[in-house]
């Protein structure tokens, strides 16, 4: 099935074609808002419900899972007793953490689906990580492939699960922008996301749909040319909802500036335009707010500012 969101302000964009018809058909539809692409990969979402079903009743093999990344974990599942929090479990992997998982534990695993995903994963990044990076300089005016040399990923499942602290809250996922360059949301096809139009107007994204969703780190780098969405999970009482996520970001050295020193189309703050702000620095910012959404760290001051909003302060001038 053809997947594609159509943002309601967006205007086709015609891309060049990245070989036979074959080939992922990438199309962005607005160089202004979200971008979009046709994606017919599906993601292997019984081996996704496998791995979560498994996890959710072998807390020992979570507890395992979880000491071979010590820091944050790699299994999140604060929506068990929080109810503020997202509403939602996730599990977090990566080339790092993967490849501190134990042999061992990877083979028990593997029946439960951990292979299955790991490889969507890889073979998802290998075949449309580059073809979406050209087409998001196109929309940039500027080259953001040297900016992307490492492969700065993360790969995340999320359990949109009726059972947790608050089955009847409607909060699966807070309203943000990703902190990244881009993001592709694959969906199990229950409907749920929702892009904001305009501020306070919620659109929904089908259920069946596969979307490309630009984030922080590629506002800036393009100097404002590509702009970010804020998007948010609505859940529906009893009804379990499962997406995999590739997050793709800059390297962690990079500088968030525009690239060489394009003219912006909009004013960023004097810390931006200096180049005062690294991606990893950016990042731990921002993560200190996701973590907090998703009822992974404590913070100060918590209600003071929403994520975007301190973001937002940071970013423009
Ligand atoms: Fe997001």
């Amino acid at each position: 099935m053809a997947t594609q969101v159509i943002h309601p302000q967006a205007t086709p964009i015609a891309l060049p074609s990245t070989g036979p018809a074959e080939a992922p058909a990438v199309s962005f539809l607005g160089s202004s808002t979200t971008a979009s692409v046709n994606i017919e990969a599906k993601a292997p979402f019984s081996s996704i419900q496998a791995l979560f079903d498994h996890l959710h009743a072998h807390p020992d093999d979570v507890a395992k899972l979880n000491a071979t990344y010590p820091r944050r974990g790699v299994i999140k599942t604060a929506a068990l007793h929080k109810g503020e929090s997202d509403q939602k479990f996730t599990i977090d992997l990566s080339s790092m953490r993967n490849s501190r998982i134990p042999e061992a534990l990877r083979q028990s695993l593997d029946p439960h689906g951990l292979g299955e995903v790991l490889d969507f994963f890889d073979a998802i990044s290998a075949q449309y990580v580059p073809v979406i990076l050209s087409s998001l300089s196109l929309l940039a005016g500027t080259d953001l492939s040297a900016a992307h040399t490492s492969y700065n990923m993360n790969y995340r499942l999320c359990d949109y699960n009726p059972n947790t602290a608050a089955p009847e809250s409607s909060n699966g996922c807070g309203a943000h922008t990703d902190y990244g360059t881009f993001s592709i949301i694959f969906q199990d096809g229950k409907p749920g996301l929702e892009l904001e139009e305009t501020p306070g107007t919620w659109v929904p994204v089908p259920g069946d749909a596969t979307v490309v969703l630009t984030g922080w780190c590629a506002v800036i780098l393009s100097g404002g040319r590509i702009s970010a969405a804020k998007h948010r999970v609505r859940r529906v009482p009893g009804v379990r909802r499962l997406s995999a996520v590739l997050f793709v970001a800059p390297d962690l050295d990079v500088k968030l500036k525009p690239i060489d020193d394009s003219q912006p189309i909009k004013a960023f703050s004097d810390t931006i335009m200096r180049g005062d702000l690294d991606v990893e620095t950016f990042k731990d910012v921002m993560g200190k707010r996701w973590r907090y959404r998703e009822g992974n760290e404590e913070i100060d001051n918590a209600d003071s500012l929403s994520q975007d909003n301190e973001i937002e302060n940071m970013v423009w001038g």
